[in-house]
């Protein structure tokens, strides 16, 4: 429990985001602004995810600071730790795209693993130099994803907390060994850890390599909408807006050392998905032949050691936190398929060079 007069103090201190300038880190900071007190710094890298343009909200927000810089800089997160001086650090730095990681997983061995392991590390020192009060409230939370448990059968039950970690991926792999680690510095150092693992999330800002953002930007663009194998692969969308609201409430109120899993209750096949992307923007933005989107789709090559199904049991945030999410998939998806026809000029910012290296490589 908070003690009671030093609570106020506490909410004027800042919280470090690492992976800020991502999808979901944006995402949270801008949400963060509308229900928080504290201060925020951002730290992000700024890789191809990266983008201060999801930021730009913020510009002259004096509770906002944005720094560039890796995680993987022990000088420099120690540095900025020092003199933040945050009462929170919540991890979202990573390589987070599976097809990339299968590309070339090395980025994610070094960001995933060894950035994790720095900011621990930086973290731990830190926290065992505050005096007692701080020191008590300080929290190091840790952003991971359902990928951790593998990949369920039609009829397996949702993953638990409980589930064992079955990672497939070089990505999921490598954010497996970064939960391990958080765990361990719980254990072993007693740093007061929160993870979340969360099912896949869109909304506004996520960078169009990730498969609702790729089919919106492919189908205005009148190009092939890529379904791997035969888009009958499971997925548990969550709308990001309510993933924000969730970490915000494990941050609140979690049990320190503690995981929770954070779902949208949204089961989907990748090929419903897009058939209702498609029909969405038949509605929206007809075609100039009047011909349905839908015949843009084209099955192509599967991912290899693609996961057939992921599902969260959210019953443990649900009950002991007491949260839900608020979104459906038909009320998210609409308004996602909204915001990317209302920012043409944010997709024509990051689909330049890098990324049409990267789609040449991925679907030549
Ligand atoms: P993203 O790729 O959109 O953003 C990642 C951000 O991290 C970028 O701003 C990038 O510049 C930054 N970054 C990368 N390497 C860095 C480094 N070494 N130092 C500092 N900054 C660095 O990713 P996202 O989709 O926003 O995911 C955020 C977190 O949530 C990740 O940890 C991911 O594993 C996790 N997650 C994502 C989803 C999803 O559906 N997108 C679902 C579950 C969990
Ligand atoms: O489950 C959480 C994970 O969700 C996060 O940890 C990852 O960071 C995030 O990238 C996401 O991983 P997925 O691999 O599930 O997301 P992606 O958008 O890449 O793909 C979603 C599904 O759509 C998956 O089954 C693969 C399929 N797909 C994807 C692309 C890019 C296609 O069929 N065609 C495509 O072109």
């Amino acid at each position: 429990m908070m003690a009671t007069g030093s609570a106020d103090t506490d909410q004027a201190r800042p919280v470090l985001v690492t992976g800020g300038a991502g999808f979901i880190g944006a995402n949270f900071v801008l949400d963060w602004f509308g229900a928080e007190p504290s201060p925020v710094v951002t730290l992000d890298k700024l890789t191809y995810a990266g983008n201060l343009n999801n930021l730009v909200g913020l510009q002259g927000n004096p509770r906002h600071t944005f720094v560039r810089g890796d995680i993987c800089d022990a000088d420099l997160v120690r540095a900025l730790i020092a003199r933040v001086k945050p009462r929170a650090i919540l991890n979202f730095a990573a390589e987070s795209h599976v097809d990339r990681s299968i590309h070339g997983p090395e980025d994610f061995i070094t960001t995933n693993i060894a950035g994790t392991f720095r900011l621990l590390e930086a973290a731990r020192e830190y926290w065992l130099d505050l005096p007692a009060p701080e020191r008590e409230h300080f929290r190091f939370l840790h952003v991971s994803t359902d990928e951790v448990y593998g990949s369920l059968t039609p009829t397996c039950a949702p993953f638990s907390e409980t589930n064992r970690y079955m990672p497939n991926s070089p990505y999921s792999a490598s954010k497996a060994a970064s939960d391990h680690l958080v765990r361990a510095w719980h254990h072993t150092y007693g740093l007061p850890t929160l993870i979340t693992n969360c099912s896949n999330n869109y909304g506004p800002y996520q960078f169009p390599e990730k498969l609702i953002p790729l089919v919106i930007d492919r189908a205005l663009n009148g190009q092939p909408l890529p379904i791997y194998g035969d888009g009958q692969q499971v997925r548990d969308w969550l709308y990001v807006g309510d993933h924000c609201s969730a970490i915000r409430r494990v941050l609140a109120a979690g049990a320190v050392g503690e995981t929770y899993n954070i779902g949208g209750n949204n089961e989907k096949a990748n090929l419903e998905v897009v058939k209702t992307i498609c029909a969405i923007l038949d509605g929206l933005r007809p075609r100039a032949d009047g011909r349905p989107y839908a015949e843009q789709i084209t099955f192509v090559k599967d991912r290899p050691g693609h996961d057939r199904r992921y599902a969260i049991d959210a019953d443990k945030i649900r009950r002991d936190l007491n949260w839900t999410p608020s979104e459906t998939f038909e009320t998210g998806i609409a308004k996602t398929v909204d915001w990317y026809l209302n920012n043409s000029d944010w997709i024509a910012n990051v689909t330049s060079g890098a990324y049409r290296d990267w789609v040449q490589k991925q679907y030549a």
